[in-house]
C-alpha cells in the first residue's frame, strides 16, 4: 500500500454519500467546490474488483483509489485487462454477456453495481473515449449536442456545443463549419470531436481506451495537451500502451501485469523513477511487454 492509499482513510464515504439519492438514478451528484484545484479526494475506488469472461479471469482482486482532477495513466501488457479495468467504472461491460463483476466500484462512494444504479445516467457523469474516432454521421454541431438532447438538456444548445469545442480545443478549427460533417475532419480533429461529444453533457469522470494511439505524432501531442487541460475540470483516467504518454500527461500510474493483476499504482514520477515491484521495472524498462 501506497501513503496516498493508507491517509485516504480520511476520504472514506460518509453514511451521507452511500445513501441513496432522492433523484432516480441512484447516483448523487459529486460535490462541486467550483475552484479548478487539485485536490486529493479518492473519486473513484475498486475493493476486491473480480471481473470474468465466462470461466476465464480478466481483473483479479483490483483495489485501487482514483483521485478527482487528475490524470490517471493506465498501462501494462496487451491483454492485461486495461480495457476491461476501464469498461467497469462506466458499466460498459454489462453490455457484454459473458462478463461478470465482483467486488465493488464506488464513485463518490456509491457501488456504481448497486441495484439502484442506472448505467445510462453512470455513462454521462464518466463519459468514454475510444481508440478509433468514432463520430456520427452527423454535422459537427449534432454530434457534439446529442447527448444533450438525449437528456433532454437542450437549452441554449448553441452555447454549450461552442464551449464543449472549445474545451477540446477544436473550436478554432471548426467554427466556420459547425453544419458539415464529423466525418470529414482528420483523424486527430475527429477525435477532439469525440471528446467533445463527450464533455458536452459536462461528465465528472472522462475514460479513454488508448485515445491517440490511432493519430500521427502532430494530433497525438495536440491530444496530449488536451488531456492535461481536461484535468483541470474533470477526472481522467487514460489507457495507454505509450510509456512515455503516460509518463509525459499522467500524475498517477497504475500498472497491470498479466493476468489482470494491478501490480503497483503510484505518482507517476515514483513508478517511472523508482518502481517498488521488479515485475514493474522490468515492464517500464522494455524487458518485456
Ligand atoms: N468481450 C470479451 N469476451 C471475452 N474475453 C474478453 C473480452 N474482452 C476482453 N477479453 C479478455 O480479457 C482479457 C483482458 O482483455 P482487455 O481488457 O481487452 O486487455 P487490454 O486492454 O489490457 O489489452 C484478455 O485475455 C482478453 O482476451
Ligand atoms: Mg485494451
Amino acid at each position: 500500500m501506497t501513503n496516498e492509499q493508507m491517509t485516504s482513510s480520511e476520504t472514506e464515504p460518509t453514511d451521507d454519500q452511500l445513501a441513496p439519492t432522492p433523484g432516480t438514478d441512484g447516483l448523487t451528484d459529486t460535490a462541486d467546490s467550483g475552484a479548478d484545484t487539485t485536490t486529493d479526494r479518492t473519486l473513484l475506488e475498486a475493493r476486491n474488483l473480480d471481473v470474468y469472461y465466462g470461466e476465464e479471469q480478466a481483473l483479479s482482486d483490483v483495489d485501487i483509489e482514483i483521485p478527482e482532477k487528475q490524470v490517471t495513466a493506465v498501462i501494462g501488457p496487451s491483454g492485461c485487462g486495461k480495457s476491461t479495468f476501464l469498461r467497469c467504472i462506466n458499466r460498459m461491460n454489462d453490455l457484454v454477456d459473458s462478463a461478470r463483476v465482483e467486488g465493488e466500484l464506488r464513485f463518490d462512494g456509491k457501488n456504481v453495481y448497486d441495484d439502484d444504479v442506472d448505467p445510462v445516467a453512470l455513462r454521462r457523469k464518466i463519459g468514454m473515449v475510444f481508440q478509433s474516432p468514432n463520430p456520427f454521421p452527423k454535422s459537427i454541431r449534432d454530434n457534439v449536442a446529442y447527448g444533450l438532447k438525449v437528456q433532454g438538456k437542450d437549452d441554449d444548445v448553441d452555447t454549450k456545443v461552442r464551449t464543449a469545442l472549445e474545451r477540446a480545443a477544436l473550436l478554432e478549427e471548426v467554427e466556420d463549419q459547425l453544419d458539415s460533417s464529423g466525418l470529414d475532419l482528420s483523424g486527430g480533429q475527429q477525435q477532439r470531436l469525440c471528446i467533445a461529444r463527450a464533455i458536452a453533457p459536462d461528465p465528472d469522470v472522462i475514460l479513454m481506451d488508448e485515445p491517440a494511439s490511432a493519430l500521427d505524432p502532430v494530433a497525438t501531442s495536440k491530444i496530449e495537451d488536451l488531456i492535461e487541460d481536461l484535468a483541470e475540470e474533470y477526472t481522467v483516467i487514460i489507457v495507454t500502451h505509450n510509456m512515455q504518454q503516460a509518463a509525459r500527461i499522467s500524475d498517477k500510474t497504475a500498472v497491470f501485469l498479466t493476468g489482470g493483476e494491478l501490480v503497483e499504482f503510484d505518482d507517476t514520477n515514483k513508478i517511472f523513477e523508482n518502481p517498488e515491484h521488479e515485475r514493474v521495472e522490468d515492464y517500464i524498462t522494455g524487458k518485456f511487454g
